[in-house]
């Protein structure tokens, strides 16, 4: 993906503050994005498939460290074409079944282009993380045409959110070297979360049906 033609009314502008506002519209059109297929499922189904969203841009201070880590230069170029999760959203969700609803309708939409899925629910990483990840890119309607946007999409259920959280934790603590009896913990915690996942979504499609079954 090439670096965004911007307008010429944008050339004095400083290149950062730019894309900054280029990032933050594209996160801007993802959320309402999920909010209208939010409010058309709980208009069908009678449930709210979303718990919270949680949107954020990355600080330059980390922009900075990921590129290093990553063996380029900072710049503006680098930051464009080599990073995805500038702009980022979480989606929490209710049960696995509305990630994959969800994850599905933004991937139709015509105008939004899926760059990367990594579905950490179907294949949960070594410590047990789990959640389903998406970078797509989403067009950006400017006075003189669009421009491309990366956003990094992750959808998870409040039960892999919550396991998700406090491993993170223990994971900075511990600069990515927590002791060997907390990992095992944490692994059978993730096996715990997937069970009570499954189950919950089990209970949650038994309660759907009778719903239907009552109204005829
Ligand atoms: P990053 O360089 O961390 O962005 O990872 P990546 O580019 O390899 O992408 P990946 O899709 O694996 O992870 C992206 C993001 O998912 C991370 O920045 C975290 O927010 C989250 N994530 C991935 N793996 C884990 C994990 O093991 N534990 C937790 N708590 N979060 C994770
Ligand atoms: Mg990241």
């Amino acid at each position: 993906m090439p670096i965004p033609q911007l307008p010429k009314e944008y050339d004095q502008l400083d290149q950062w503050n730019t894309l900054m506002f280029l990032y933050n519209a594209a996160l801007q059109e993802i959320q309402t994005r999920v909010n209208i297929l939010s409010d058309e499922f709980q208009h069908i189904n009678n449930y709210n498939p979303i718990e919270h969203v949680k949107a954020r841009i990355k600080t330059a201070e980390s922009i900075v460290k990921k590129l290093k880590r990553l063996g380029f230069e900072a710049t503006i170029d680098n930051m464009y074409l080599e990073l995805h999760d500038i702009a980022g959203i979480r989606i929490i969700c209710s049960f696995t079944s509305d990630i994959y609803y969800l994850a599905d309708a933004i991937s139709r939409q015509d105008d939004i282009k899926v760059l990367m899925v990594k579905d950490y629910i179907a294949n949960p990483k070594p410590n047990g993380y789990r959640s389903y990840h998406m970078v797509v890119s989403v067009p950006i309607y400017l006075s003189s045409g669009q421009v491309e946007m990366k956003v990094e999409i992750q959808i998870r259920t409040i039960a892999m959110d919550f396991w998700a959280s406090l491993e993170h934790k223990i994971h900075y603590k511990f600069e990515g070297d927590a002791p060997a009896h907390m990992r095992e913990n944490l692994k059978e915690c993730a096996d715990m979360v997937a069970v009570l996942d499954e189950r919950m979504m089990a209970l949650n499609a038994s309660l759907q049906q009778a719903g239907e079954e009552k109204q005829v």
